[in-house]
This record gives structure tokens, C-alpha cells and sequence, in this order.
């Protein structure tokens, strides 16, 4: 099976990396929308029409199935993707629900849900959850991890800063939802911060465990190969790729 992974930029790469490790799939074309990241401060329009030109580049290739790494478009994008593609596009934020609702969780335990700003402000992961029952949400965009982690800063005094600007009104979580694709890279230290206590939700193993259990897949013997692809500075991109992956 081939399929695309879509994201704004570097961040989806977090979701390769549990792709690859679980060995699902032949071959995964990743494309990052590095010339116009970040998505997650635009209006639900362009985030609408950049994701189905993205569309435009993944027909280059015969894909299964699609996966939209980023939680913005997730968001705001999915139905008009499903709509314009011949294979089905899967985002990670149903999926980030059900691993939340995997981890059988009390329904008023405190549960932090931090992302983009567009990402908190569509409330797909908290409607989601109220639906579920779950009374006790705190939603935070958080966009300023986004630079730091495009930088490559996964530790130090500008991220404690960032941590303590965002975080330190915030009730102790049992769960964080890392509703944006760079989270996971800086997942320890957020866990960190709250004492080593709350539980991550990552979307890279939700939408693992989301797929094994949809789709007919089994972990392969031989690895999957990785085709990356950026609309700007592709070199950027492949370096961030060695680093990461
Ligand atoms: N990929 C985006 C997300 O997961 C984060 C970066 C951006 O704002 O484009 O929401």
C-alpha cells in the first residue's frame, strides 16, 4: 500500500516516524507545505484552498489513502479533501479522541487539549470529547512551540519560558492532547513541566492504533520507503527529516 502524509511543513514528520516504526505501509509520500507554513494563524479559507491544492500534488502519485498529519487541517479541511479525492483522506484528530477514550480515563479528569490557534478555535477535539462525556477541558492554543521547534529548540531557557507563559495558570492535567504535529518533539519536557504525570496523546501512535484498528494492516517485515517532497527549501526539509527520523 502507498499512501500520502500531508503537512503544513516539518511538524507531519512526527507522524511519519510512528508510521515507519510500526511498518504499516510500502512506501509513504510526505509532502510539506513549507512555502506558506504556518497554517495554524490563517482563517479557515485559505486553510481550506491550501489543503485541496495539496490535493492537486498528491494526484501525481497513485496513493490508498491519505493522511493528513496536521491537526489544522484536520480541523477545518477534511470533508472538502474527501470530497475532491478518489481515495479517502484521514485526519488525526478522531483518532487522538479515540486513543484519549483508550486510556479510560475518568470523565472529570482534567484534560489539556493544546494545538493552533485555529485548531482551539474550530473546538473539534473539546466538542468531541463533551460528547464523550468528558466535563473537565481546558483548551490552550499554544502556537509559539510551532518557531521553536522549527528551530530546533527542544530544550532549554526559551522553552521553560514558553512553557511558564502558557502553562502557569493551568490546573495540573491528567492528559494532554498534543493537538499540533511539532508537539510530540518537545512531548517530555510539556510532561515534565506538569511533575511527569499527565498522560501525552500523540497523533502519530493514535492514528497508528487507529488504522491497525480500521484497515486490514499487519507489520511488515521490510521497511517502508520514504519519498519526501516541500514546496520551498526541500533541503531544509530533508536535513530536518535525518534529524528526526
Ligand atoms: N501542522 C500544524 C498543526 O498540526 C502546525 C504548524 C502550522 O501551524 O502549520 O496544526
Amino acid at each position: 500500500m502507498k499512501i500520502g502524509v500531508f503537512d503544513s511543513g516539518a511538524g507531519g514528520l512526527s507522524v511519519v516516524k510512528s508510521l515507519l516504526a510500526h511498518k504499516l505501509f510500502d512506501e509513504i509520500i510526505y509532502y510539506g507545505d513549507t512555502a506558506r507554513v504556518p497554517y495554524g494563524p490563517k482563517d479557515q479559507n485559505t486553510i481550506i484552498r491550501y489543503s485541496l491544492e495539496a490535493l492537486e500534488f498528491f494526484n501525481n502519485f497513485e496513493i490508498d489513502l491519505l493522511i493528513t498529519a496536521c491537526n489544522t487541517v484536520s480541523a477545518y479541511a477534511l470533508a472538502e479533501m474527501n470530497a475532491q479525492s478518489a481515495y479517502p483522506v484521514l485526519g488525526v484528530i478522531e483518532p487522538g479522541v479515540l486513543a484519549l477514550e483508550n486510556s479510560l480515563l475518568n470523565k472529570d479528569d482534567n484534560i489539556l487539549i493544546i494545538a493552533t490557534r485555529a485548531t482551539i478555535a474550530s473546538k473539534r477535539y473539546e466538542n468531541a470529547l463533551k460528547k464523550l462525556g468528558h466535563t473537565n477541558i481546558t483548551s490552550l492554543q499554544t502556537g509559539l512551540f510551532v518557531p521553536l521547534v522549527e528551530e530546533g529548540i527542544f530544550e532549554g531557557k526559551l522553552l521553560e519560558a514558553t512553557m511558564e507563559h502558557y502553562f502557569s495558570e493551568i490546573e495540573q492535567p491528567k492528559a494532554i492532547i498534543l493537538g499540533c504535529t511539532h508537539f510530540p518533539l518537545i512531548g517530555e519536557k510539556l510532561k515534565n513541566y506538569f511533575n511527569n504525570e499527565p498522560l501525552l496523546i500523540h497523533s502519530g501512535e493514535a492514528i497508528v492504533e487507529y488504522l491497525e484498528a480500521r484497515y486490514d494492516l499487519f507489520r511488515k517485515k521490510e521497511a517502508t520507503d520514504l519519498k519526501i517532497f516541500a514546496s520551498d527549501n526541500v533541503a531544509g526539509l530533508r536535513k530536518i527529516a535525518d534529524s528526526w527520523l
